[in-house]
């Protein structure tokens, strides 16, 4: 048995899935097309044979009648010829009561005894002047039995006729079936087969922007395939748009660093003709040089920070956003001196927890500070408040600087955008980007808008706390 299961499994490890498709199809339709002329076959012999057993009782009756009427010597037939009547005969309880001539049909022990009462009658097949019969034995009354027989070799051919024509019909449905089979694999798994070519243009390509087609109609009435199929070219899609998106990011970093790297490569250059220089001159080269290798670092540094997308889980924990904004205002406020960072947090937002990573959380803050002190000018105070939500919590940095144009808004948070007028000052672009990125990890969402009154206004909203056990960094 398990030998059995071990070449099943082998036959559809081995068959493309169509084959295996179109056999299981097949044999469905034939074991039903077969089962059906097996049961006309049943049921047409029972009929056949229930007829001629009718016609036998029917010719019983009548002889029993003619007995009646005209006494015993009316009974006997030649049943040997298909037109004659049924051929019978009287057969008495007791051997010594027989007539003188010998009996037509066969006489037997059983026939006494349905003669004495003593059996139920009965239907036989026998053989007479070597043709198939069959013959009823049937008590007649005054300790007699009686005898019918008629050919039943027209009802056999019958049965021998229906058995052929059902086998040709059911041979016939076997290959209908075959061919069914055949094309219900075909049109079945017409839409399979798409997908698996384009897996494997796009495996053999490299290229995501294959497409598979899909037919139309409206999509509440699509069949699993078309759905698979669907989501297949949403994936693709995806994959797409992150393959492009990582080369513009390549693009994009390679050429932001030509530019201080070429400035890098000049002083480098200057300073190896330190010889020919003045004190002053040297001191400015290197001033420069060590600047633009912090720069370049910096702009690295980001660079790898935004190409990780993941918060790694084990550094999660349960972050005190209170206590995390008044150490990085503080921090702040150090490193820009010259503006005042008002902080405000109001009563039940000192209480609020969310499940984060420090680190990135001081990162994403400070650079919407520094952002905030760097556009803003000097003495211009960046307000800094922590308000609880009905569902959540809200962080807000508001500067009093220029603001960020109309225009901008919808550009800010993408890598390396910095507008025209943000140009004159240091930076790469890459702080908002980062800052969002961090902001979606930790499941909250950061807007920019423009202040009522100018300037620029942040806003960092957690939802309402996870549940136990939820893991929104990451996900
Ligand atoms: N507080 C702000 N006021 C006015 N404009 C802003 C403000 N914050 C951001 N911007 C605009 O958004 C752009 C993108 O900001 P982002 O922090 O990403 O880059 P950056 O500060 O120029 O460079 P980096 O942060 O990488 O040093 C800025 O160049 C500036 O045009
Ligand atoms: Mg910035």
């Amino acid at each position: 048995m398990s030998g059995v299961r071990r070449l099943g499994a082998r036959w559809r490890r081995r068959r493309p899935l169509r084959t295996r498709l179109a056999t299981a199809a097949s044999a469905a339709v034939a074991l039903v097309a077969l089962g059906v002329c097996a049961a006309a076959f049943v049921v047409i012999r029972y009929e056949l044979f229930h007829q001629l057993d009718l016609s036998l009782t029917q010719s019983a009756t009548r002889t029993v009648q003619a007995e009646r009427d005209s006494g015993p010597d009316v009974l006997a037939g030649e049943c040997r010829y298909l037109s004659s009547p049924a051929c019978a005969q009287i057969v008495p309880a007791s051997a010594s009561d027989d007539p003188a001539e010998p009996y037509l049909l066969p006489v037997s022990a059983a026939v006494r005894e349905v003669a004495a009462g003593e059996r139920a009658p009965y239907v036989s097949n026998i053989t007479l002047f070597g043709r198939p019969m069959r013959m009823l034995t049937t008590p007649l009354g005054k300790g007699r039995a009686l005898q019918v027989a008629l050919r039943s070799d027209p009802v056999e051919k019958g049965v021998r006729q229906a058995a052929w024509l059902l086998a040709a019909v059911g041979g016939a449905g076997v290959l209908v079936a075959g061919g069914l089979g055949y094309w219900v694999s075909r049109t079945g798994l017409a839409p399979v087969s798409r997908l698996t070519a384009t897996a494997e243009r796009i495996a053999a390509t490299r290229d995501p922007r294959h497409r598979i087609e899909l037919p139309s109609g409206p999509p509440g009435r699509q069949d699993e395939v078309t759905r698979l199929a669907a989501s297949f070219n949403t994936m693709l899609g995806e994959l797409e748009q992150s393959v492009t998106a990582q080369r513009r990011l390549v693009a994009d970093a390679s050429h932001e660093l030509r530019t201080p790297l070429t400035a890098l490569r000049t002083n480098a250059e200057l300073l190896s003709r330190a010889d020919r220089l003045t004190d002053a001159q040297r001191d400015r080269a290197s001033a420069a040089l060590g600047r633009q290798i912090r720069e370049v670092t910096g702009l690295v540094n980001d660079l790898i920070e935004l190409a990780r997308d993941e918060e790694p889980r084990p550094l999660l924990e349960q972050v005190r956003i209170a206590p995390l904004t008044e150490h990085t205002v503080g921090a702040a406020a150090a490193h820009w001196p010259s503006t005042p960072f008002p902080l405000h947090i109001d009563g039940e937002a000192a209480r609020a927890v969310r499940p984060g990573v420090p680190a990135r959380l001081t990162r994403l803050l400070t650079n919407l500070l520094d952002n905030a002190a760097k556009f803003s000018p000097p003495g211009a105070p960046v307000e800094v408040g922590l308000q609880a939500l009905a569902d959540g919590l809200e962080l807000t940095v508001r500067d009093h600087g220029p603001g960020i144009a109309p225009e901008d808004l919808p550009y800010v948070f993408d890598r390396f955008y910095r507008a025209d007028a943000a140009r004159a000052l240091p930076g790469s672009g890459l702080g908002l980007a980062m800052a969002r990125q961090i902001a979606r990890a930790h499941g909250a969402d950061l807007t920019a808008e423009t202040a009522p009154g100018g300037g620029a206004l942040f806003r960092l909203t957690f939802g309402p706390v996870p549940p136990a056990g939820a893991h929104p960094v990451g996900e």
